[in-house]
């Protein structure tokens, strides 16, 4: 048992204060990398003006003889990068690997002044955050951090689904949880072999109205509990939900429909394998103007939140009010990331003013 006094103490003497609120920055696309491929690296330049987050990858897709490499690569190119209000982030190796403990150990104290999140893969309960969360307070202090490095989790064991209330609120350093559906789908033993959308056989017929009626079927979302579930326990413990990788590169419509399921049910971002997914999520993650436009209406008519009012026949009271602060608060802080927004959305563009960590 950890008192809630304790909560909040640092868990290594010398380390950073841990934060008391997930600092919001705009996150709409998380875009993997490996670090390790010089070509790649090479493009870091150009991708760090076109995404929110960049993330150095280690884990899978990475082949176990160059893990090494994808490491050094990253630490060489965060000494290297002036990375401006975009926020480097990293997946490490998963804990039950023999190269996890070298990536925290290496990165936390080379790089740790450089890194916003390190994203934990495989996480199936609270012990895994409690792990990373000592040793990453252990190495701030030696490296003499001033500001914690966040932790995100990625859910994609049956275990992590099951714990996922207690992954959430496991520290103050977590900042979300994304679904990871292709490990999701091997740990359930799911009858799948993509990373992430629909399946044709996942259906519901109509019913039959005579011997020889054609019968339509509508496929139904695999995703749907799991993403609710995460979502539900993110908002409760204040972290962020993400949907994570959709692996059907050229299928940018079917890409774009399972960012927009999640981003609807309150997910924030997701994953970019590929340059041509960043603009999918761009559009999908930063709500239309003319949401924002409503939403903004709304706000200025029920004035302090109290009652309804009626506009364009549809009932407004303190929840339509609630709703519509998240999209028009949404707005703003993308707009102040955004020009392009900025004017989408008329919001007078303030140029990104946080100091970069
Ligand atoms: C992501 O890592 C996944 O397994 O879907
Ligand atoms: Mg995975």
């Amino acid at each position: 048992m950890r008192s809630a006094k304790d909560f909040f103490r640092p868990l290594a003497v010398g380390a950073p204060a841990p934060v008391r609120e997930v600092p919001f920055r705009p996150s709409r696309m998380i875009h993997f990398f490996d670090p390790g491929n010089e070509k790649m690296a090479a493009k870091v330049p150009d991708l760090v003006r076109r995404v929110d987050v960049l993330l150095g990858n280690l884990e899978d897709a990475v082949p176990a003889d160059r893990k090494e490499a994808a490491r050094a690569g990253l630490v060489r190119i965060a000494r290297g990068t002036d990375f401006g209000g975009t926020q480097l982030w990293t997946r490490i190796n998963s804990l039950d690997s023999p190269w996890a403990l070298d990536d925290l150990l290496t990165l936390g104290t080379e790089i740790g002044d450089k890194l916003d999140v390190v994203m934990v893969p495989k996480v199936e309960g609270a012990q895994d955050i409690h792990y990373v969360d000592r040793l990453l307070a252990q190495l701030e202090a030696r490296a003499g951090l001033s500001r914690p490095i966040l932790v995100h989790a990625i859910l994609e064991t049956a275990a992590g689904v099951a714990n996922v209330e207690e992954i959430a609120g496991a520290s103050p350093r977590m900042q979300g949880i994304s679904l990871g559906p292709a490990d999701l789908a091997a740990s359930r033993r799911m009858k799948t072999t993509r990373v992430g959308g629909g399946h044709p056989g996942y259906l519901v017929r109509e019913d039959a109205t005579g011997p020889d009626a054609p019968r339509a079927t509508f496929q139904q979302d695999l995703w749907h509990y799991t993403i609710a579930r995460m979502v539900d326990a993110c908002a409760a413990h204040g972290i962020l939900p993400y949907y994570g990788p959709f692996g059907d590169i050229g299928d940018v419509t079917a890409c774009e429909d399972q960012f927009r399921n999640a981003f609807l049910l309150g997910c924030v971002g997701a994953w970019t394998l590929h340059p041509v997914q960043i603009a999918v999520a761009r559009r999908v993650f930063s709500p239309a103007p003319q949401d924002v436009a409503w939403a903004r209406r709304v706000i200025e008519a029920m004035g302090d939140g109290t009652g309804a009012v009626m506009i364009d026949g549809k009932m407004q009271d303190d929840a339509t009010y609630k709703q519509c602060l998240v999209v028009a608060g949404l707005a703003d802080t993308l707009a102040a990331r955004d020009p392009e927004l900025a004017q989408a959305y008329a919001t007078p563009h303030t140029p990104h003013q946080e100091a970069h960590r």
